[in-house]
């Protein structure tokens, strides 16, 4: 895998001028967000040596080079899943690549639904932590031991510095935040009502099919991770368990402004 990372990061590093060292990965109905980045390279993945497509409707499948918050960021538009049949090898690859080329801070968003009975549709959630309920680890397998320890800890995943940063932007902007916990599991089936309820009383408060594995890799290399989830759907009572892909887009791009000034903020704090 260490020769893939080359290759790969080699062929981005000319595109990559001076220190970029805050990664972005824009989820589900997030990708506008790559709008307010002030772009100086659009790589499409397909360009990327070693890159995975990425295959489902709204996401882009581009790696944005540029500005933002007055910092250099790289910024995947469009992920990769384990559903879409993807080993978490693949999933977890453009994490490495961006380590390789400097990214130190990683900011994850995604679209999630809302188990805890408190939520909103249209909430974002800071991700306090989350709990790995993929039927793979993304670390399963001969450790590379130039990239991060056999054993890597998981007790701040979520950084509490960057999640005071986000508390305090949400203060200064006067845009409400929720903290809670990311559940992640496989999809791509939405939960049953019963599986809502065992998400609940194991400790989540949302859910949804990304994250956990980018972030494990991430703090595997030892990454400083931040993570918001927008809260597409309630799945509180059985009458609002009707989720599908294009209410979860409808929501994400309507909470796209508030995660993208949030996100922002911290980065001009960093
Ligand atoms: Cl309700 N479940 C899962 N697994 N992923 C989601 C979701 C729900 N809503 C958005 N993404």
């Amino acid at each position: 895998m260490l020769d893939k990372i080359q290759e790969s990061s080699k062929y981005l590093a000319p595109f990559v001028k001076g220190e970029h060292t805050i990664g972005i990965i824009l989820g589900t109905g997030l990708g506008e967000l790559g709008k307010s980045i002030e772009i100086e390279h659009a790589i499409p993945y397909m360009a990327i040596p070693n890159f995975p497509v990425s295959t489902v409707q709204g996401h882009r499948g581009e790696l944005l080079i540029g500005s933002f918050g007055g910092k250099k960021v790289i910024a995947m538009q469009g992920r990769f899943h384990y559903y879409e049949g993807y080993s978490m090898k693949e999933v977890t690859f453009p994490v490495r690549v961006m380590h390789a080329l400097g990214v130190k801070t990683l900011f994850v968003s995604n679209a999630a639904g809302g188990v805890n009975t408190n939520y909103l549709v249209g909430d974002l959630m800071i991700i306090r932590d989350h709990i790995n309920l993929f039927p793979e680890h993304p670390l399963r397998g001969k450790n590379i031991d130039e990239l991060g320890p056999r054993f890597p800890g998981m007790a701040e995943a979520y950084s509490k510095r960057l999640i005071q940063l986000a508390e305090e932007a949400g203060k200064k902007l006067n845009i409400p935040l929720q903290k809670g916990v990311y559940a992640g599991l496989q999809g791509p089936s939405f939960e049953t009502p019963a599986e809502y309820n065992w998400i609940r009383v194991i400790g989540g408060d949302a859910v949804g099919m990304s994250t956990v594995p980018e972030v494990i890799v991430a703090r595997h290399m030892d990454m400083e991770c931040f993570g918001m989830s927008v809260i597409t759907n309630s799945t509180a009572s059985e009458e609002l368990i009707k989720t599908n892909h294009t209410e979860v887009q409808d929501v994400g791009n309507h909470a796209q402004p508030r995660m993208g000034a949030i996100f922002k903020e911290i980065i001009r704090k960093l």
